[in-house]
């Protein structure tokens, strides 16, 4: 019996793997997994505050994936254009602040990636529901690319695309699973990446979302 469970966690339990995706761009897989319900009572809090919203694209499209910030800075789009900002434009008020647990699991994922030192101001918060996607883009509106980012993914997995800086330089696909820590910085600090439209799925946790956190030094 403690064979075959051996072998079962060796088949099915990635966790502790790291994969390179990139120079400067590591695959922590399941680093997040200890913190996880922890991590969505934090999201549930910060929505409870600053809801989910679609925002527009300068084009004026609606995207489908729904967003909300917390940190010092929060990322915005619409008619005006991609920025941060310090307040909320749906209630007026300051993004809410940063969960420890979100500041010290990315520190230490960056750290782990080769990235020391890594302290976020800004951190998106993602939920995608099947049939929303995230098309291919560089994170490019924070004032010093120097600082690495540091993605996290809970709930139903996604299909995570990672490129190169030009657009047309090869995608490549990666299978995001709860738990997983995508960190990119360095030589692949303005890579292109985006989320394939996500299949549907009921996640014990999450039900029919994922989110992800996006977290960032942007100010
Ligand atoms: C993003 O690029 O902001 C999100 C990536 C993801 O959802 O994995
Ligand atoms: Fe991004």
């Amino acid at each position: 019996m403690a064979y075959i469970r051996g072998t079962m966690q060796s088949l099915f339990d990635r966790r502790g793997e790291t994969e390179a995706l990139g120079p400067g761009a590591t695959l922590l897989r399941g680093r997040a997994l200890p913190l996880a319900t922890t991590l969505l009572a934090e999201i549930e809090k910060i929505a409870a505050r600053a809801p989910f919203r679609r925002m527009k694209t300068p084009g004026g499209f609606e995207m489908s994936v729904a967003m909300t910030n917390c940190g010092t800075a929060g990322w915005l789009t619409d008619r005006k254009g991609y920025r941060y900002d310090t307040t909320d434009p749906e209630t007026g008020q300051p993004w809410p602040p940063m969960p420890e647990v979100f500041l010290a699991l990315a520190r230490g994922a960056a750290a782990e990636a080769g990235h020391a030192g890594f302290v976020p101001d800004a951190c998106l918060v993602n939920r995608y529901e099947p049939g929303t996607r995230l098309s291919l883009h560089q994170d490019r509106d924070e004032a010093d690319y120097g600082h690495p980012i540091v993605s996290i993914s809970l709930g139903l997995p996604a299909t995570f695309q990672f490129g190169g800086s030009k657009r047309s330089d090869p995608v490549r696909r990666v299978a995001l699973e709860h738990g997983d820590v995508v960190v990119w910085g360095g030589p692949s600090r303005l890579f292109h990446h985006g989320v394939l439209v996500l299949k549907a799925g009921a996640h014990a946790l999450t039900g029919r979302h994922r989110f992800n956190l996006t977290l960032r030094k942007a100010l």
